[in-house]
């Protein structure tokens, strides 16, 4: 057991817990914040990055737990929303550091559920399990590939966009052909799309285009061309102000998490007339498979990660009947379960 520092820290935000770890002995600098579990179990990855400082990594901690609990509720799961965030930094024993955060996540005895995040390999998330039972493992075979649930998730949300707008057949432009975007390229060839792709691992974007018949496209042009989909699987805030009078496409729907840039660009393009998925909403396929095989050990999720596309195509005819972003409905349906189920809680 090492001797972890936990300090509550005290935020004027909403989350029912943040915690701040410190380990000297392995190097351990985190935030665990833990938003809700109105609806159960918190469930939110590890991400480790180096941060400019310890505020940096507060706020992103905070900003992504919250972020999980309306991934979550708007995914009907039972489970609620939390994150951690380890600061990256030289002489940092990095095995012990995920030991030592395993052994606080342990503590909390199953009120948070964890798994892996940007930054964080497969020998990381080992490491945390060697203390804690709650940390999800990647390479059991009865869970599944995380990054194919995600995908096949977000093919339920395109479609469901596909036929909202009346397509019938779609030339899709997909930015970022790793995890996640290499799968949604072979799903989309087996349904007949006319592909493009572009990934800045040149290498991966032609051995994906052989894989799936894609035409290879520049990744800094991939967002504007000319298709029917964008589909933004690499990082976020890339829809944004200046991107946005350049796209091509009479549709967003990708799974890169915060791909807007600010939330008033959903406004932006619901005026454009373009129909934005919530990335929460269509990128949940991986959140939902966790949550079945852990929380519900269930065998199969096919049937619970297919509901993206009822859920997308509610979402969607809302925001047409009230004439508003398909975010602005996503966010009042999420805020509608978690905080009904935390007012719940309370009386
Ligand atoms: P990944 O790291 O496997 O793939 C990202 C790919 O994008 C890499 O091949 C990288 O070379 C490429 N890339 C980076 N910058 C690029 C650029 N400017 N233009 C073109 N390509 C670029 O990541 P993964 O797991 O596929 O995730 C993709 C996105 O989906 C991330 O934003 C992630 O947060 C999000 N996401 C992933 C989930 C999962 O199950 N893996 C679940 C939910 C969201």
């Amino acid at each position: 057991m090492t001797q972890t520092h936990i300090t509550e820290v005290k935020t004027n935000t909403e989350h029912e817990q943040v915690l701040r770890l410190e380990d000297p002995a392995s190097g351990l600098r985190a935030y665990l914040a833990i938003h809700s579990t109105a609806l159960g179990p918190a469930l939110g990855g590890i991400r480790i990055r180096t941060y400019r400082s310890d505020e940096e990594a507060l706020s992103d901690a905070l900003r992504l737990s919250r972020a999980m609990t309306y991934k979550t509720a708007l995914a009907e799961l039972r489970a609620g929303g939390g994150k951690t965030v380890i600061l990256e930094h030289a002489g940092q024993s990095r095995a012990a550091a995920f030991e030592a955060l395993g052994d606080a996540i342990e503590s909390l005895g199953g009120r948070y559920f964890s798994g892996p995040d940007v930054g964080v390999t497969g020998a990381d998330l080992a490491a945390a399990r060697r203390r804690t039972r709650f940390v999800a493992d990647e390479t059991s075979p009865e869970l599944g590939n995380i990054a194919e649930h995600t995908a096949i998730g977000i093919w339920h949300g395109m479609r469901a966009c596909i036929e909202f707008a009346g397509l019938r057949r779609a030339r899709v432009a997909i930015q970022g052909v790793g995890e996640v975007g290499r799968r949604l390229a072979l799903i989309l060839k087996n349904e007949g799309a006319e592909l493009a792709i572009a990934d800045v691992d040149f290498a991966r974007a032609s051995h994906v285009a052989e894989e799936c018949g894609a035409r290879v496209s520049a990744p800094d042009e991939v967002l504007f061309a000319d298709c029917d989909v964008v589909a933004p699987c690499a990082l976020g805030g890339v829809i944004n102000s200046k991107t946005i009078p350049r796209l091509g496409a009479r549709i967003v729907c990708g799974s890169a998490n915060n791909v807007l840039g600010d939330v008033a660009d959903a406004n932006e393009l619901h005026r454009r007339g373009i129909l934005y998925a919530p990335d929460y909403l269509v990128n949940a396929g991986g959140v939902i498979r966790g949550s079945d095989f852990y929380l519900l050990g269930l065998r199969d999720s096919a049937a619970s990660v297919s509901r993206i596309y009822d859920r997308t195509k509610r979402v969607l005819g809302l925001a047409r009947e009230r004439n508003c972003s398909p975010l602005r409905i996503a966010d009042s349906q999420a805020e509608e379960r978690w905080r009904g189920a935390q007012r719940t809680a309370v009386s």
